[in-house]
Parts: C-alpha cells; structure tokens; sequence
C-alpha cells in the first residue's frame, strides 16, 4: 500500500483504497487543510506535493500550480509527500 506522509503535519498513513481522495484521507487524519468545491474545479484544496505523484481518476477542470496537487480529487501513484 503507498505510504502518505503529510510533512507538515508530521502524519503519515496508508493509502489503502478507503478514501474518495488525499483530501479525505487527510481530514480523516486530524488535518484541517482549506477546499472550496472537492470537485476539482477551484483549486482551494491545492497543496505542495514534495515528492511522488498523484493521478485524478475523474479528472478535474481546475488547473493546480506548478508542483501542487488538488487533494479534493487525486489518489496517490506510489507513495508520496505532500507539504501540508
Ligand atoms: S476543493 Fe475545489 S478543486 Fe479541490
């Protein structure tokens, strides 16, 4: 199971295919990060992913800056570390 470690926030857990997206996982979590729509269109829920890659399975409309991944609608690819 990919690893997720939210560096910021010293957590890190298991991505075992329970959670919708990264954004639930971390709000499962004990993390109180910022979202807006959690439909991949207004790119509130962007974060710094410092290493590894995420993948959008319903895809999103909104683009993240450069480095930042929307939390609200990607999974992670392999583990993964996102500043938040
Ligand atoms: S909460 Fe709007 S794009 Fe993620």
């Amino acid at each position: 199971m990919p690893k997720v470690l939210f560096k910021q926030s010293g957590v890190e857990v298991e991505w075992d295919g329970s959670h919708e997206s990264l954004l639930e996982l971390a709000e499962d979590n004990g993390l109180d990060l910022d979202f807006g729509c959690r439909m991949g269109n207004c790119t509130a829920c962007q974060q710094p992913v410092v290493k590894g890659e995420v993948e959008y399975p319903n895809g999103h409309t909104g683009e993240p800056d450069e480095g930042n991944a929307l939390l609200c609608c990607s999974v992670p690819r392999g583990d993964i570390e996102i500043d938040a």
